[in-house]
């Protein structure tokens, strides 16, 4: 069974359904409000669980009732939470979410996530060693994550950063990192710029850049790879990332080739999205299996 460590944020995702984007200074009737288990470490914790990996999480959450609620989701998906921490005083993090005409917009208080510090890194040690695949966002400090990179390539860890939100990352930092999983806007950030196909040419095997409707672009021996996506109607595209990142961990961890984990991830994906909420429509191994058929 593949080992995942994803050390990163936990929310609670407070998300509005609107029939159409309010405009700046407007006011505007909403159809919905859920609040439900998020955070782009977390979804990405529960998408590699459900599809079949033993997967610890490591990161923080506040004292309160969303920290609850966030520990509960993880529980329930088989996540294991001894690294998470609850840190008394402080709030857990949200994200302030509104869905509407088929897409979605995301703000996000990062509270306890931005107190994931080295020091919870040195006490997860054990764990994080014995990963088959570390997963790594943007929603905890960009200081615990090189500090982690650092490590774990000392050790020979396999890490995977998944750019998100997106923030510059030192060459040397991404030089270390195993797999690197930008669209391509993060990615153009990421590389000064630089095209896509250079990007591709300069980093094989590892950059899998996520192009939206166009499918999956990656580089290998050489050739340029496009991995065409599965067409859904979408009920919300929140957290479809995140199910990308936590399947093709769990599928390259147990062996599949570059492309049919990118297959695999792609299918997790779309299954994704058919539900309301980041983690509502993650899907089961035995559906992805089932729509790769
Ligand atoms: O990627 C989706 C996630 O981003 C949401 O669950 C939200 O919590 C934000 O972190």
């Amino acid at each position: 069974m593949a080992k995942i460590v994803v050390i990163g944020s936990c929310n609670i995702d407070i998300t509005v359904e609107c029939d159409r984007w309010a405009k700046p200074g407007e006011t505007i009737f909403g159809n919905r409000l859920t609040v439900s288990p998020g955070g782009k470490g977390a979804n990405q914790a529960v998408a590699a669980a459900r599809l079949g990996a033993d997967v610890t999480m490591v990161g923080c959450i506040g004292d309160d009732v969303y920290g609850q609620l966030v520990l509960k989701a993880l529980k329930e998906n088989n996540v294991n939470s001894d690294y998470v921490k609850v840190l008394p005083g402080e709030n857990s993090g949200t994200a302030h979410i509104t869905v509407a005409e088929d897409d979605n917009s995301i703000i996000v208080i990062k509270a306890a996530n931005d107190l994931v510090s080295p020091a919870l890194i040195d006490e997860a040690w054990e764990a994080i060693s014995q990963a088959d695949m570390v997963l790594l966002q943007h929603e905890i400090p960009a200081a615990t994550n090189a500090y982690v990179i650092e490590k774990c390539f000392a050790a020979g860890v396999k890490v995977m950063l998944n750019p998100a939100p997106v923030a510059p990352v030192p060459a040397e930092l991404l030089e270390k990192v195993t797999y690197l999983t930008p669209n391509e806007h993060e990615a153009a950030i990421l590389f000064d710029g630089q095209g896509k196909a250079d990007i591709l040419g300069r980093n094989q095997g590892k950059v899998i850049m996520t192009l939206g409707s166009k499918g999956v672009a990656y580089a290998e021996k050489g050739q340029v790879y496009n991995v065409p996506g599965f067409k859904v109607q979408p009920v919300d595209t929140t957290g479809a990332g995140d199910t990308f990142n936590g399947a093709f961990a769990v599928a390259r961890a147990n062996g599949k080739s570059m492309y049919d984990s990118i297959s695999f991830a792609n299918a997790a994906a779309a299954l994704s999205v058919q539900k309301l909420g980041a983690q509502g429509g993650m899907p089961y191994l035995n559906e992805v299996e089932e729509m790769l058929k």
